[in-house]
């Protein structure tokens, strides 16, 4: 039988969860935020999934946005970094797109651009200091735009920096960076997952959801289970290799793993050649016939171990990395890292299957 490692994708959750979003913010349009790749879920199926029910889906790159099209997708397209050259505001027009503009630069290569009218996004820097113009110079950039007959609408948008941590004080500091700009009364767009959730004053015109539609948490002190998120991917395999250890004797490469007792010890058919991390530590809970067993030993490319004493276990049975039953924000502390890297890490190797489509 073929390696049994896969991904199964549960587009009915991915449809809840972005439900959930919705009903968070029912005065708002949601755009379902769907860059790389769906973070790593597939693309072509969840934009197909959402295409009925979503009001417009979000992108980091044109590239991204492109791609959406070509599958047939009608719907609004946000590109969150805006354009990287001029060709781009042009394909932009195109293929009715609508374009986050952070920089003088992308300002003046839209502005040359002619055959239609693009929905635009002035990023305002509020200061996570990554994108976007400083408070003081939106007027005049909006200005710019309001004269220019390419420029169909204007819109505010910013991003928080630590809306992870419920109740951080750069959260205030973030909003009342945006209060001078007020008075211009410009729709604004200023929430991803974590402030749809915990900021619904900051819900505004446009939400842009992406984690939670995925099942993981947005908070860092809550899961996906937590806050009412369905798991949409479930990462699998099997068991490939049962030993009997004696205490003292260790497993895997680096001998990182060394029983404490006499132990018996699963060898799972899954690695970091498959995305699994490598950064797993010892203790890292996998779920293999409904129990939750720690990883021992280092994650090889194809393979991790798992300490299984006491408990039956046979070749072949399942074992769940994470999705239903093993929340990925729980495997992703373990690996110091967030659910949104153990999903965009998933390797081609990995069979992607999806339900519910
Ligand atoms: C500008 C912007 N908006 C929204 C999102 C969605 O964030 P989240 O996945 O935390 O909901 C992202 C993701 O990185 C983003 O960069």
């Amino acid at each position: 039988m073929a390696r049994a490692t896969q991904a199964i994708i549960d587009l009915h959750a991915l449809r809840e969860n972005y439900q959930l979003a919705k009903s968070q913010a029912p005065n708002s349009k949601a755009y379902a935020v769907v860059k790389a790749n769906a973070y790593g879920h597939g693309v072509s199926y969840v934009a197909n999934a959402l295409a009925a029910s979503a009001d417009g889906f979000a992108v980091a790159c044109v590239d991204e946005a492109v791609t959406l099209r070509n599958l047939g997708i009608l719907l609004p397209i946000l590109v969150l970094e805006g354009p990287m050259d001029a060709n781009e505001c042009q394909t932009a027009v195109d293929l009715d797109l609508e374009l986050a503009l952070h920089n003088h630069q992308q300002v003046s290569w839209l502005l040359g651009v002619s055959g239609g009218a693009v929905h635009t996004y002035i990023k305002v820097d509020t200061g996570m200091h990554r994108l976007g113009f400083a408070v003081q110079d939106v007027p005049s950039v909006v200005s710019q735009l309001r004269q220019a007959a390419m420029v169909s609408d204007i819109q505010l948008m910013s991003h928080f920096a630590c809306a992870d941590e419920v109740g951080h004080p750069f959260i205030q500091q973030q909003i009342q960076a945006l209060d001078v700009l007020a008075p211009m009364k410009l729709p604004m767009s200023l929430c991803n997952s974590a402030a749809v959730l915990t900021l619904p004053q900051c819900h505004q015109h446009t939400i842009r959801p992406g984690i939670m539609m995925y099942g993981a948490s947005p908070l860092l002190d809550k899961t996906g289970p937590e806050l009412g998120l369905m798991p949409v991917m479930t990462l699998q395999s099997e068991v490939i290799a049962l030993h009997d250890i004696r205490a003292g004797e260790s497993v895997g490469y680096g001998q990182r793993y060394v029983a404490q007792q006499d132990s018996k010890i699963a060898a799972v058919a899954i690695g970091y050649g498959d995305g699994y991390p490598r950064s797993a530590k010892n203790g890292t809970p996998v779920l293999i016939r409904g129990q939750q067993r720690p990883i021992a030993g280092r994650v090889s490319m194809d393979m991790i171990t798992v300490d299984v004493t006491g408990m039956e276990v046979a070749l072949g049975d399942k074992v769940t990395l994470w999705g239903t039953g093993l929340s990925a924000d729980i495997v992703a502390k373990h690996c110091d890292t967030i659910a949104y890297e153990l999903f965009c890490q998933v390797t081609q190797r990995v069979k992607f299957q999806y339900l519910g489509s």
